[in-house]
């Protein structure tokens, strides 16, 4: 497989953070462009090229921004979403670690486009080294023209805020993380009102993905025919896929949207240890799990969901024939329920269930009728919660049942076959 790097084609260079490394390799081209465009005509750019964002429900990027109204004397935000809590997924933090101009970037040519003169960047509290990073590249963007006012001549005002959460998984959540940025607890709210129109501090807001924004300048200088080129035609361009588990080399691949787990296998050295695939997450844990029957899937928005999951964040937790999914769906549980914001009884309660029963198929003590609990739990949490989060959680639940009832019925029959999860020949830390 022949690939040539986009988004991570400044990684491993000399110091592509810095801001004359960046510009040394196309860096601020994009701007440049666009602020010789009408506003409109960059959003045009951006729906040709069909990008959808990178935050996990592929929503075409062109389109939001076109959402923001124009009538509407109130200021308008762009919100760059930077928690990345979803677990197995490590795209952004190496994106803003290796090249946080590319996301300034196209920040501020989102901010151009929809009529924004203030961004704010919400960074996971955890990430201390991503918010020093960010706010360096941001002082470096200012000191030479690009932020501030009447940017490289053009009349056009922006500033970056950048903010640091305090590691919620539910703040990764577009409306909770607006609530978490105005001050208040990370809770989500009530849509519609979608924050298009009401969005921070009850303004028009985009809210966009560090991926979605990062890829932008690369479609601004390079054209939304050549964005189409990479991957398939309603899902294009490239994406980093972030490779965990029992993976020869895990890490984060760029290859263009549509790439199969069998390539991406064979682009990290095979699975670890020559061991078969077992199950997969195509794009985190809120993803229904794959398995090997699904290694020639194409990993892009509508292919995965045609094939009973989602893209998802584009992380790819790989697991072999030694591991128990049992294990792994309680593990998950567990995350669930401690990252539940409270706000709803099916996921606030559902999930405090589903870690009750995985706790008791663990140690050997389940029933039967514990399987059926877990189905119906799934019925009544999908669909019934008041956000996604809720229905992430059932995911790994109702996914791993109907590829791996079998291995429920053992834990019935004689407890977990594994020893910690993971068969003893088999066992590493
Ligand atoms: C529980 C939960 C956590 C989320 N976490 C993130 C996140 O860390 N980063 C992100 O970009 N989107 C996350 N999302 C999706 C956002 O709500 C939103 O769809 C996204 O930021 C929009 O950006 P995009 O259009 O560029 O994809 C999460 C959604 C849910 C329900
Ligand atoms: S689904 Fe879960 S995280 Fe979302 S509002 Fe309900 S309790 Fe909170």
């Amino acid at each position: 497989m022949t690939l040539t790097p986009v988004l991570t084609k400044r990684f491993g260079t000399d110091q592509p953070w810095k801001i004359d490394n960046y510009e040394r390799l196309d860096g601020y081209a994009g701007l440049k462009k666009a602020l010789r465009l009408q506003p409109d005509e960059i959003v045009g750019i951006v729906k040709d090229s069909n990008l959808r964002g990178r935050g996990g429900a592929g929503f075409p990027t062109g389109m939001k921004w076109s959402f923001i109204p124009k009538d509407n004397p109130k200021p308008k935000y762009v919100v760059i979403n930077a928690d990345e809590g979803e677990p197995g997924t490590c795209r952004d933090l190496p994106l803003m670690m290796n090249d946080p101009h590319s996301m300034i970037e196209g920040i501020i040519i989102a901010c151009y486009a929809v009529g924004a003169n203030h961004a704010f960047v919400y960074i996971r509290g955890e990430a201390v080294h991503a918010i020093r990073r960010v706010t360096a590249a941001v002082q470096e963007a200012q000191a030479k023209g690009y932020l501030g006012a009447n940017i490289l001549g053009s009349g056009f005002d922006c500033r970056i805020t950048v903010h640091g959460g305090a590691g919620a998984y539910i703040c990764g959540e577009e409306t909770a993380l607006l609530d978490s940025l105005e001050g208040r607890r990370g809770q989500p709210r009530l849509k519609p009102p979608f924050p298009a129109t009401n969005g921070l501090y009850d303004s028009p807001t985009v809210v966009n993905n560090v991926g979605t924004l990062a890829s932008v300048p690369y479609i601004v200088l390079g054209g939304a025919d050549w964005f189409k080129q990479m991957g398939p035609e309603g899902s294009p361009g490239p994406c980093i896929y972030s490779l965990s588990g029992r993976i020869a080399n895990p890490g984060q691949y760029e290859a263009p949207m549509g790439t199969t787990l069998r390539e991406l296998i064979e682009l990290a050295g095979g699975m670890s240890r020559g061991k078969e695939l077992k199950f997969w997450t195509p794009g985190g844990s809120s993803t229904p799990m794959f398995t090997r029957e699904h290694l020639d899937t194409p990993l892009d928005f509508d292919s995965a969901v045609k094939a009973g999951s989602m893209n998802g964040t584009s992380a790819v937790m790989i697991f072999d024939e030694d591991d128990c999914v049992v294990r792994a769906v309680q593990k998950w549980s567990e995350f669930y329920k401690h990252e539940s914001c409270g706000k709803c009884t099916p996921c606030r309660e559902g999930t405090y269930w589903y870690v009750g029963i995985y706790d008791r198929l663990e140690r050997g003590e389940g029933t039967a009728e514990d399987l059926d609990t877990l189905l119906d739990l799934s019925d009544n949490i999908l669909g019934r919660s008041f956000c996604a989060l809720g229905d992430g959680a059932t995911s790994p639940v109702s996914s791993s049942i109907k590829y791996f009832r079998d291995e429920y019925q053992r834990h019935l029959d004689g407890g977990c076959p594994y020893v910690g999860g993971r068969t003893l020949a088999g066992a590493h830390a």
